[in-house]
């Protein structure tokens, strides 16, 4: 695809639901007693892939796409049934590790797998506190990589062990695959990270009626729940609004009002540093009180300047980190990315893919073990950019197109399919 500056960004847009929460609300509602009604579902690849798992596994689940309205019929925590076919994850990292948690605490045997990615991104985090807990689970290749096999029947007693598991990583993936096997252990499992990771299982499990209580790093889950199938309306996905936040700030007289998106607190690391670089960003209409309250982001362009982003906040914007290198480009001095080497275990290395696609088009970034320096300042040019295939590399360097001189060619530019399969159209909606 190639794309051109046009201008300003102006006018409102609707970022599609929450794919984090989409997984999990057809995930949850499989194992709960009746019927779950989500609306704004996110039709992006990777809940499809979702969708697509538990079907294989016996759960009737209707999607009305055109609506982003999905109704799953429920079976209760032990009614999924065995699949004759390998599952396929697709791209989707969040789908093989939640569902691995879930798959060793049945009573059957599952293999599941994905694209060339997944089956590069590690799964030894997963396997080894399923391990500790009793699971029977193992990588076909024997590189702690997808394919797995998780065989319930061959587990002694019939039950998974709780435990206590201290996590060396802040990831959502990790502890609710862990909290996820509880449900089917034989006393409290309980996970803490080193700082808090989003927590839309927590929140969501427990709505449906599990037993779940979380103090600082630590959530932990009773065993044997009975989950019961509920109404569940997902907000606009704050990672997918951050190009439109990030475009609004850096292309001159834009103003952008991006309409009912999520702003858990252990999703909002976005808001809070460019806030804290100068942007000029109001929340309006906000509700909920809740754990997963929605706003209208209106977002106008910004004299920006760089900060060191570190420690705690990290999870909170992981998958932002892409796009706050772009704004980093356009902020006045240094911008220093620490504590995110998990950004090289994601869809693609982001470290490294960021570093070389934004050098290309004439930044001064540099790559660190951990994260990105990026000195601000330096105009950009066109260049053809090598997305890996990765949704948010894709959409960053659309945005960056819209402040570089000359064509920016995006190659696989439709992995966007992943996360926002309407989002070039929303770019050109809003620069005209
Ligand atoms: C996700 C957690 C994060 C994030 C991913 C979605 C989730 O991954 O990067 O896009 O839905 O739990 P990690 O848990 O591996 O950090």
């Amino acid at each position: 695809m190639i794309l051109q500056k046009k201008g300003p960004l102006r006018g409102q847009v609707t970022v599609p639901g929450d794919k984090s929460i989409s997984h999990r609300a057809v995930m949850f509602g499989a194992l709960a007693n009746g019927r779950t009604e989500v609306t704004n579902f996110l039709q992006g690849a990777d809940c499809l892939s979702t969708i697509r798992c538990f079907r294989q596994l016996g759960i009737e689940i209707l999607n009305h796409t055109e609506r982003g309205q999905v109704t799953i019929y429920g079976k209760g925590l032990h009614g999924l049934k065995q699949s004759g076919q390998i599952l396929d994850a697709g791209n989707s990292g969040t789908t093989v590790r939640l569902i691995s948690g879930i798959l060793s605490g049945q009573n059957f045997e599952t293999s599941i797998t994905g694209d060339e990615s997944i089956q590069k991104r590690p799964m030894g985090r997963i396997m080894t506190p399923l391990k500790m807990m009793g699971a029977d689970i193992a990588s076909l290749n024997g590189n702690d990589c997808a394919p797995l096999k998780m065989n319930g029947s061959s587990v002694k007693t019939n039950r998974l062990q709780g435990i206590h598991y201290t996590s060396p990583v802040a990831s959502a993936q990790v502890k609710s695959c862990i909290l996820l096997a509880g449900m089917y252990a034989d006393g409290e499992t309980s996970v803490t990270e080193p700082s808090l990771s989003r927590n839309h299982t927590e929140l969501m499990l427990s709505e449906f009626g599990a037993k779940i209580s979380s103090t600082e790093n630590t959530a932990s889950i009773q065993p044997e729940p009975s989950l019961t199938g509920r109404k569940i309306e997902i907000p606009g996905d704050i990672s997918s609004a951050a190009y439109f936040i990030a475009a609004g700030l850096i292309v001159p007289n834009s103003e952008i009002l991006i309409k009912n998106v999520g702003i858990n607190p252990t999703r909002d690391g976005i808001l809070r540093v460019c806030r804290e670089m100068g942007a000029n960003i109001a929340l309006e209409n906000i509700k909920g009180t809740g754990g997963e309250p929605t706003a209208d982001i209106v977002v106008r362009h910004s004299e920006l300047h760089g900060i060191e982003i570190s420690g705690g906040i990290i999870p909170t914007l992981i998958d932002e980190i892409p796009i706050i290198s772009i704004l980093a480009c356009f902020a006045k001095g240094q911008t220093i990315i620490k504590d995110a080497a998990e950004l090289k275990v994601k869809e693609s290395n982001r470290i490294d893919v960021m570093a070389k696609n934004l050098s290309l088009m004439g930044a001064d970034i540099t790559a660190t073990p951990d994260g990105l320096i990026i000195n601000g300042g330096k105009p950009l040019h066109g260049a053809s950019i090598e997305s890996k295939s990765d949704h948010r590399i894709a959409m960053s360097f659309a945005i960056a197109s819209q402040m570089a001189e000359g064509k920016t060619v995006i190659e696989d530019a439709e992995c966007v399919e992943i996360s926002y399969p309407e989002f070039y159209m929303d770019l050109k909606k809003l620069s005209q």
